[in-house]
């Protein structure tokens, strides 16, 4: 499909780099050297423009010139709030995506790297799940709004290549964690809510609980590595069709081995609870990277036991600033 452009040094806009994930690939630009001479690299949040309104996206846009994006911001919850609201997701991520796409293309930016996220796969789907399979079947009912809002990336990033010749592109991710995470019990991901119910425990001398038997499998993919390999996709994933971005199925582990992994960073010697009267959510969601590992064979993860370890480290040494 299309090739980028890249003889003029890159002006990338980053949005919705407040984030655990926009945290990520700054670090990996200013911290190991991904930045390239010549380069300038703008991180955005809501604070600098709503993208929900065109003229603050427009605004965003004459400002800092791009010639790159990689498009982050989203509205983004958990599940209850998801449940309830299901209209505003999908009311507010599809003006923010068409906002940011659309200025993008009107502005003449030469690549625009979206995130996708596993949870916008087919409800009912056979496993292990690829790129080709995203519009197989109807999303879970929770969160349809999101998913369709998401999905809709790809199918206008299709529509900008047939019409335009734009090579706008998306990653999908799953089940991200790392430094900057939202700690909190009731808006934090598994592993991150984990994590801050653990330090949280150990200060208290209280016992830590887990929602649900502990039993589903998941593939945590930390933010640095993800960061990492969003970095290459902006400079060399020259195609429109989207791709799996997230440590391979051999690597996925039982909820239970991660909490464990969790009290042995933290040094928990306290007592786990598995709630079985909450609900496990789906008990896999397999997601294969064969297309990643053709493009990038050589690529290593972070072991998940140094990964865990990096990021409770990381919250011991920011609890005070940290989403909690
Ligand atoms: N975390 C995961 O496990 C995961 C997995 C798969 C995919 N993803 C996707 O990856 C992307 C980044 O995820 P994340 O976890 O890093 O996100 P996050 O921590 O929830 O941050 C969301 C970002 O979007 C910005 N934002 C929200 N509404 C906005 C608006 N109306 N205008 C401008 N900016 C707005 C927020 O700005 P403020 O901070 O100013 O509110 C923040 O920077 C999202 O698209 C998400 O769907 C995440």
């Amino acid at each position: 499909m299309a090739s980028a452009v890249k003889s003029e040094p890159m002006r990338v806009l980053v949005t919705g780099a407040s984030g655990l994930i926009g945290k990520a690939i700054e670090h990996v630009v200013f911290k190991e050297g991904g930045k390239q001479e010549g380069e300038e690299w703008f991180f955005i949040s809501s604070k600098d423009g709503d993208l929900t309104d065109v003229e603050q996206t427009r605004a965003v846009f004459e400002k800092y010139h791009p010639t790159h994006v990689i498009h982050l911001a989203a509205k983004v919850g958990g599940l209850f709030i998801h449940l309830k609201e299901n209209l505003q997701f999908l009311r507010d991520n599809i003006k923010i995506n068409d906002n940011v796409l659309h200025t993008a293309h009107e502005t003449g930016v030469t690549k625009v790297v979206s995130c996708l996220s596993s949870c916008i796969f087919p409800d009912k789907t056979t496993y292990p799940i690829d790129e080709t399979m995203i519009h197989d079947g109807q999303p879970h009912e929770s969160n349809y709004g999101y998913s369709y809002a998401k999905r809709m990336i790809d199918i206008q990033n299709r529509a900008y290549f047939q019409q335009h010749k734009r090579c706008y592109t998306s990653v999908i991710p799953t089940n991200v964690f790392g430094p900057h995470d939202d700690f909190s019990a009731e808006n934090g991901h598994v592993l991150s809510a984990v994590i801050g119910k653990t330090y949280k425990a150990k200060q208290d001398g209280t016992h830590v609980k887990v929602c649900g038997t502990g039993n589903p499998r998941r593939q945590f993919t930390y933010s640095l590595d993800l960061g990492r390999i969003l970095v290459w996709v902006l400079r060399e994933y020259d195609d429109v069709e989207p791709l799996i971005t997230s440590i391979g199925p051999e690597k996925e582990v039982s909820i239970t081995e991660a909490v464990e992994m969790i009290a042995k960073a933290l040094d928990f010697k306290g007592e786990i609870v598995y709630d079985t009267t909450m609900s496990d959510g789906q008990m896999r969601k397999t997601a294969s990277i064969d297309k990643l590992r053709r493009y990038l064979p050589n690529f290593t993860f972070t072991p998940l036991d140094e990964a865990i370890k990096l990021t409770c480290d990381w919250l011991v040494a920011n609890y005070d600033i940290a989403r909690k």
